[in-house]
């Protein structure tokens, strides 16, 4: 079994990914919307809840687990790689393909507070980004939005234009996509952006990186998986979490 997490439904559009890439395995789908979203939260606390969340996981029997969250990456993945034996796999931020292919020398990068103030996103920007220019933006209400079930529409628009016209005016070429829940605006972006602006999504690369992963650690031995996923939240509504996961 693969654990899945993210602060809400945003892990989702990792989820797909792997489940594109990997149609028989079965998932465990944990979305912590209690305490979504996690972007302006202090790291310590999503340290506390990465870790509750993995214990639920190693009670359910999974044997690899993907922190389909950005946010929570950077915050809690070195800690839950020192305290626990299961692997896990981590979002990268996808800077370095977007820095690497731009033509303009401009790339724009998308992430909550939390993201920008990793580590792993600090040293990537600090050895890749040489000459090009990388324009930041909190993606200020578009978490909550995607977490109420809002893909698009006048409003959406209003949060979208609000974070990616700077990195336009400025030139980007590229968007990147540093928090999971975005994906889910990747149309409104890419509408907004217009088709001089790649948009870069990094969940194909991590799915990627978690298949390679399983095949080591699977036990050839082990029990046939039926390409199953269980969805479990912390909050009562799943409503949107599994109408998204329909999508
Ligand atoms: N989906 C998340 C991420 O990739 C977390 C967003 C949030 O809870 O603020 O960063």
């Amino acid at each position: 079994m693969i654990g899945v997490y993210d602060s809400g439904v945003g892990g989702l559009s990792v989820w797909r990914e792997l489940v594109k890439l990997m149609p028989d395995e079965d998932y465990v789908y944990f979305s912590d919307a209690a305490y979504c979203p996690y972007g302006p939260k202090d790291p310590a606390f999503i340290v506390e809840r990465a870790s509750a969340v993995t214990d639920f996981f190693l009670e359910k029997g999974c044997e690899l687990i993907v922190v389909a969250c950005n946010t929570a990456t950077a915050a809690a993945i070195s800690h839950l790689r020192a305290h626990y034996s299961i692997p896990f796999v981590g979002m990268e931020p996808a800077i370095k393909p977007a820095i690497l292919r731009s033509r303009s020398g401009v790339v724009g990068v998308l992430a909550t507070a939390g993201t920008f103030k990793g580590k792993l996103y600090l040293s990537t920007l600090a050895r890749f980004a040489g000459d090009v220019k990388v324009i930041e933006r909190v993606g200020e209400g578009l978490v909550e939005t995607v977490e109420k079930g809002i893909l698009d529409g006048p409003e959406v628009e209003a949060l979208v234009r609000r974070c990616i016209d700077p990195m336009l005016e400025a030139g980007a070429d590229h968007i990147v996509l540093g928090c999971t829940h975005y994906p889910f605006l990747q149309p409104v972006i890419e509408r907004l952006a217009g088709d001089s602006v790649t948009v870069v999504n990094p969940a194909p690369a991590v799915a990627r990186q978690a298949k390679r992963l399983l095949g080591k650690i699977k036990d050839p031995k082990q029990e046939q998986s039926i390409g199953s996923t269980e969805f479990h939240s912390s909050s009562k509504d799943v409503s949107i979490l599994l109408r998204l996961a329909s999508l």
